[in-house]
């Protein structure tokens, strides 16, 4: 029997959208169908570049016959009535991190989808990252003893003038928080292998004149009772204000050795040296993400399996984000229940 071609509808073509797109091309059992996108200019340069009809309606994807899976590359306020709107279309979601802005509104998404029987996958890429993946399994088996605590820093530049209005804004879920904090909080508890229970922070906005944040720190604690930190800036834009990360720098102190994550790319671990100790890097292979993660949604689709990233992981680290903010607004450990 022929393979099935699952067809792909991209709503939102923006920064993120050429990943996807590619992801479309080299998945394998998928392909590009159309794009929807209401700025003119990015329209047009997604038609040109990706040879596919941009409609400026996202419901003529959603009404796209060919168009099984929907690809939601939008600020995150689109998130859940884009993606509830995907799901009663009956059309497969893969949408960006973070699932949407509070956990109510993954609430809505995740009832949305399994009521049409779709399925509803979030894009945590930390989770498809070779170094991470490799970490993972350094500590699930055993070889590097069980974790103990983690750090994870990561340090940029805001970019405020190339940002799109949404992005200075956190009641359309804009802010360095949501936009990265999701990361940081997916591959700290993917690595940990543990979910979080509470937490104190301060998501803060110290470099700029925006109604979003620009610096976070917070202390999270898992439910086996070790810990991570987690500091992060979108400092400001002039020679010498910062140096940027690409990724940021984890270490985790496991009781036999220490593993650390660099710039999402390389992986290190400790070994024996001159006064105690030395980094060794353990080589890892490059992954195009976009396309794991567009795989992974097409076997969980024909296997009618879960989604690999669960609705139940990708909900809490959107719970974990808005505790954080809490506990900044309290002054107070915030704890978390689900
Ligand atoms: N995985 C990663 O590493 C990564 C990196 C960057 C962004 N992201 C995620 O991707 C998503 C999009 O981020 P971005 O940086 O590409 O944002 P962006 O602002 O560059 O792109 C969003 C696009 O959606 C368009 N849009 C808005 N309303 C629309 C509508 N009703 N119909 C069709 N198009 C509409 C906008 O005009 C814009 O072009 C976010 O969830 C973000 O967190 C993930």
């Amino acid at each position: 029997m022929a393979e099935r071609i699952f067809g792909i509808g991209i709503i939102g073509a923006g920064r993120i959208s050429g990943a996807h797109a590619r992801a479309a091309g080299e998945a394998g059992s998928t392909r590009l169908v159309m794009a929807s996108e209401v700025d003119d200019k990015r329209a047009h340069e997604f038609e040109a570049k990706w040879h596919v009809p941009v409609v400026s309606d996202y419901l003529e994807v959603l009404n796209n016959p060919e168009v099984d899976i929907v690809s939601l590359t939008l600020p995150h306020w689109l998130h859940e009535p884009i993606g509830i709107a995907a799901a009663q279309a009956g059309k497969h979601i893969f949408v960006e991190k973070p699932m949407a802005d509070s956990i109510d509104e993954c609430d809505r998404m995740i009832a949305a989808a399994r009521a049409n029987g779709v399925k509803l996958f979030t894009g945590h890429t930390e989770q498809f990252l070779a170094p991470n993946v490799k970490a993972r399994q350094m500590i699930a088996s055993g070889e590097v003893g069980l974790p103990v605590l983690a750090t994870d820093c990561w340090y940029k530049a805001f970019g405020v003038a190339a940002r799109p209005p949404w992005f200075l804004d956190r009641s359309k879920g804009g802010g360095m928080w949501l936009m990265n904090g999701a990361h940081m909080i997916d591959r700290l508890t993917y690595l940990m292998g543990d979910r979080v229970v509470s937490v104190k922070a301060m998501v803060q906005t110290r470099f700029h004149a925006i109604q979003a944040d620009d610096t976070a720190l917070a202390y999270l604690e898992f439910a086996n009772g070790t810990g991570a930190t987690i500091a992060h800036t979108g400092y400001k834009d002039h020679a010498g204000a910062g140096v940027d990360q690409p990724g940021g720098e984890i270490v985790i102190t496991c009781t036999e050795a220490q593993l650390k994550i660099v710039d999402r790319n390389r992986l290190f671990r400790s070994v024996p040296g001159d006064r105690g100790g030395a980094w060794e890097e353990v080589v890892v292979d490059r992954v195009d993400t976009t396309t794991a993660e567009l795989r992974a949604l097409v076997s969980n689709i024909v296997n009618n399996e879960p989604e690999t990233v669960s609705v139940e992981q990708a909900r809490h680290i959107v719970d974990v984000m808005t505790a954080c903010e809490m506990s900044s607004q309290t002054g107070r450990e915030v704890r978390i229940n689900d």
